[in-house]
């Protein structure tokens, strides 16, 4: 590969195509009906004004699948967290006001978050199956919706290009009820890890995570008018699927000892 390298993901590494365009040339693991997921995705959403990554090409590689966007020129929004900590509330408001702006109705075949989950709950081993199946049937009694859900929102998947919030990486975009999306994103900001973790001592990463967290989710409750019981709903669900995701174990164990508290009150 003789393109500049600019980012290496989760799924793909992304690289310099021109002066205006990166490819993200997607690992040899990935799905391919996956990648077509996200060229068809990203560019409906462009289309709709929701997305503002504009997606040129979906085209074979150097033996990798990889799709053509707009080089967006932008950092992400994990760096700006990290190195300017004196901005953490105004960004803790950007990133509910960012959701908010994404979770809208489109017109578009899109697979249910519901479904999804329920599926992702069937195949996982960490939890016991009275516990699992008493999730699944909770998971059942919630509201479907109708709303675009992300599916992975959170800071390493906004990039900010003139002071402008751009959600990128829309292959597990489905359709559903936002809370799902916001749930999931607060399980995150609480109990995930930041990348580049190793520049911060634990303890100021602790607070980093808390500052963001508090202020992400009352502005997005405000905003919005949700309540938190209404969100909390969803949590042990997004919770119990994000324990089979490739996390690290003191993650697991935190999710894991949520599960537990929580499960009585479902
Ligand atoms: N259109 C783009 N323009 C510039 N950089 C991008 C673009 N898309 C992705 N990147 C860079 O590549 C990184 C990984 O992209 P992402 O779509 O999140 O891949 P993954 O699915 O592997 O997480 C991003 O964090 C960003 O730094
Ligand atoms: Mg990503």
């Amino acid at each position: 590969m003789k393109e500049k390298l600019i980012a290496v993901g989760r799924t793909a590494k992304v690289y310099k195509w021109d002066d205006e365009k990166v490819i993200k040339l997607f690992n040899n693991d990935i799905n391919k009906e996956a990648i077509k997921k996200e060229y068809k995705i990203t560019k409906k959403l462009y289309e709709n004004n929701i997305s503002n990554v504009k997606v040129f090409d979906l085209l074979e590689y150097e033996n990798k699948t990889g799709i053509i966007f707009k080089n967006l020129k932008a950092k992400p929004m994990t760096k700006e967290i990290l190195y300017k900590p004196w901005k953490l509330k105004k960004l803790a408001f950007k990133l509910a006001e960012t959701h908010k702006s994404i979770l809208k109705y489109v017109d578009m075949k899109l697979p249910r978050t519901k479904g999804i989950l329920k599926r992702e709950l069937l195949k996982s081993n960490y939890l016991p199956s009275s516990i699992k199946e008493k999730i699944i049937k909770h998971l059942e009694d919630l509201q479907i919706g109708n709303r675009i859900c992300h599916g992975d929102f959170h800071p390493e998947n906004i990039l900010i290009a003139n002071k402008k919030f751009i959600v990128i990486d829309w292959m597990t975009a489905s359709m559903g009820n936002p809370l799902a999306d916001v749930a999931r994103t607060s399980l995150i900001l609480k109990y995930g890890k930041l990348p580049d973790s190793n520049l911060f001592k634990n303890l100021s990463l602790e607070i980093v995570r808390k500052i963001l967290y508090k202020n992400y989710i009352n502005h997005y409750m405000n905003i919005t008018r949700v309540s938190f019981d209404e969100i909390k709903e969803w949590e042990i669900v997004l919770a119990a699927t994000r324990l089979s995701e490739n996390i690290p174990e003191k993650e697991k164990e935190l999710l894991n000892d949520y599960i537990r508290k929580n499960i009585e009150f479902i």
